[in-house]
C-alpha cells in the first residue's frame, strides 16, 4: 500500500512509526513531514491541499490519514477533496470537524443529542457577555482557533474583563463569538476512538499535561507529557463513558448527516456528577498518541485502511496492558515563544525508550537541532506505571540541548493512588 500522512510534529512521527511497524512491505509518504519523519516516509511535492491531492492521485495513494486537524477545516476540507479524488481519507469532513473548529457548534450538538457537558450561553457582545455571567469561577471560550490561548478559566472578574478586553476590543483571535461555560471540576482525561460511519472502537485513553511548569503551574502549551494506559480509569467509569458520551455522539454524527471517518478525541473531566466532555478534537491527541503508540501491536496499516474505506476491524490491533509514559522536551521560551537552532546531543545513546521528534530539523553538518516549541517526546512503557517513569526521565537525561525545559512530574502528579 502507499499511504501519506498530512502533518509534521511527534503525533505525526508516532503515526507513522506505527505504520512503518506493520507487516507487509508499505510506501509511506508524508507532507509537510519533517527531517526525522523523510527516514521512514517520503515527502510529497506540493505547495498546496489542491496540489497535494492531485499529486496523491497521481502517485496511486490508497490511503490519506490527516495527523492535525489544520487542513481538514481548511479550504474545501482534505477529507472532502480526498473524496472527490477518490482516495480513502482517514480524518472527517469539514463540516464534521466543526466539532472541533468551532465551540459552539460543538455545544449545539452537545445539546442536541443530550450528551453531558458544562451548561453554556454564547455571545457577541461584551454587553451580553457581562449579563449572562452571574458568579465565579467561569470559563470563557472564543468559538474559533485561537492557537490554544483561546479558553480562560476565570477566578477573578479582573480575568473576565482582561478576556473580555482580549475578544471584543482588541479582536486579538480575530471576529467572532464567545461560549461562556459553567466552571467543571474534576480530573481531566483524553479518551480517544476510531470512528467509521455508525460504528466505533475505544482505544487506549491517556492524560496530558498541559500546563509548562511542575504542579500544573504557568501557561497552557501544546502538553509537556502523557500517561496512557488501560488502567487509567476503572472499567465502571469507561463503560460509563462509553454509554453516556461516546455511543450518543457516534449516533449524533449518522443522526445530524455528518460523515465521519476518523479519530475522535474526546476531552472529558470527570466530575463528582459523572463524565462531562469539555472538548472534541478531530483527531488524535499531541502528546497522547505518542504515549499510545507504543503499546499498539498488529497490522495498523490494514486497520486505518479498512476503517477509511468504512469498515472497523478492531481486532486487526491490540493495545498492551502496560503503562506508558511520554516525556516532552522543550525550547527555551517556550510556550510564548520558542528558540530554534539549538543542537542537539545524545539522541543516539537513547536505547530504552522510543524517540519521536516534535520540533527538529537537520543541521548543515547533519545533525538534529531544535526547531520549535515542542522539541522530543522521550516515551518508555513498563508494567508498570513507576517504572515506565524511571525509564523515560533516565533516558531523557542523556539528551541535551541549550534552553531545554522538562516538567519532573509526568507520571507522579495525579497519579498519587495508582497501581504500581
Ligand atoms: P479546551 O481548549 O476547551 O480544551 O480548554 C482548555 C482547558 O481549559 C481544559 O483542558 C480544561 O483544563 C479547562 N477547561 C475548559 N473547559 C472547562 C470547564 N467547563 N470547566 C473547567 N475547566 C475547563
Ligand atoms: N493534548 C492536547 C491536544 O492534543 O489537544
Amino acid at each position: 500500500m502507499k499511504i501519506l500522512v498530512t502533518g509534521k510534529g511527534g503525533r505525526e512521527h508516532a503515526l507513522i512509526s506505527a505504520l512503518h511497524n506493520s507487516p507487509g512491505a508499505h510506501s509511506l509518504f508524508t507532507w509537510p513531514g519533517s527531517d526525522a519523519i523523510a527516514s521512514l516516509a517520503s515527502r510529497a511535492p506540493a505547495t498546496d491541499v489542491p496540489a497535494l491531492v492531485a499529486w496523491m492521485v497521481a502517485e496511486g495513494i490508497d490511503l490519506c490519514v490527516a495527523g492535525d486537524e489544520s487542513l481538514l477545516v481548511a479550504g474545501d476540507g482534505l477529507a472532502n477533496l480526498c473524496k472527490a479524488a477518490g482516495i480513502p481519507c482517514w480524518g472527517p469532513h469539514k463540516q464534521s470537524a466543526q466539532l472541533e473548529a468551532s465551540k459552539e457548534f460543538a455545544k449545539q450538538f452537545l445539546v442536541r443529542h443530550q450528551i453531558p457537558t458544562a451548561a453554556y450561553a454564547a455571545v457577541s457582545s461584551i454587553e451580553e457577555a457581562r449579563a449572562a455571567i452571574s458568579s465565579l469561577p467561569v470559563v470563557l471560550k472564543f468559538d474559533g482557533l485561537a492557537a490554544g490561548k483561546g479558553v480562560s478559566v476565570c477566578t477573578s472578574q479582573e480575568m473576565v474583563d482582561d478576556f473580555l478586553d482580549v475578544v471584543f476590543t482588541r479582536q486579538q483571535f480575530g471576529p467572532g463569538r464567545l461560549v461562556i461555560e459553567e466552571c467543571l471540576t474534576g480530573p481531566e482525561l483524553s479518551v480517544f476512538c476510531s470512528i467509521a460511519d455508525g460504528s466505533f472502537h475505544l482505544l487506549t485513553p491517556a492524560r496530558d499535561y498541559k500546563r509548562i511548569r511542575d504542579n500544573d503551574d504557568g501557561p497552557n502549551t501544546g502538553g509537556m507529557g502523557a500517561v496512557a494506559s488501560r488502567s487509567i480509569v476503572s472499567p465502571e467509569v469507561l463503560t460509563e463513558i462509553e454509554d453516556r458520551i461516546v455511543r450518543p455522539t457516534v449516533a449524533g454524527l449518522v443522526k445530524d448527516g455528518l460523515p465521519y471517518r476518523g479519530f475522535l478525541y474526546f476531552g472529558l473531566m470527570l466530575t463528582p456528577d459523572g463524565p462531562k466532555i469539555i472538548e472534541y478534537n478531530c483527531r488524535f491527541g499531541d502528546p497522547e498518541c505518542e504515549a499510545v503508540m507504543p503499546l499498539l501491536s498488529g497490522d495498523f496499516a490494514q486497520y486505518l485502511f479498512d476503517a477509511a474505506n468504512g469498515t472497523l476491524n478492531p481486532d486487526l490491533i491490540t493495545f498492551s496492558n502496560h503503562w506508558s509514559l511520554c516525556l516532552i522536551l522543550a525550547s527555551h521560551g517556550y510556550p510564548e515563544s520558542s528558540r530554534s537552532g539549538d543542537a542537539i546531543s545524545g539522541l543516539d545513546t537513547i536505547s530504552h525508550a522510543t524517540t519521536f521528534h516534535c520540533g527538529t530539523r537537520l543541521n548543515n553538518e547533519g545533525n538534529f537541532e531544535t526547531n520549535g516549541g515542542r522539541v522530543l517526546a522521550i516515551v518508555a512503557t513498563a508494567p508498570t506505571l513507576t517504572a515506565a517513569r524511571e525509564t523515560a526521565y533516565s533516558e531523557a537525561a542523556k539528551i541535551s540541548f541549550p534552553g531545554r525545559q522538562n516538567r519532573s512530574d509526568i507520571g507522579l502528579l495525579h497519579f498519587a493512588n495508582a497501581p504500581g
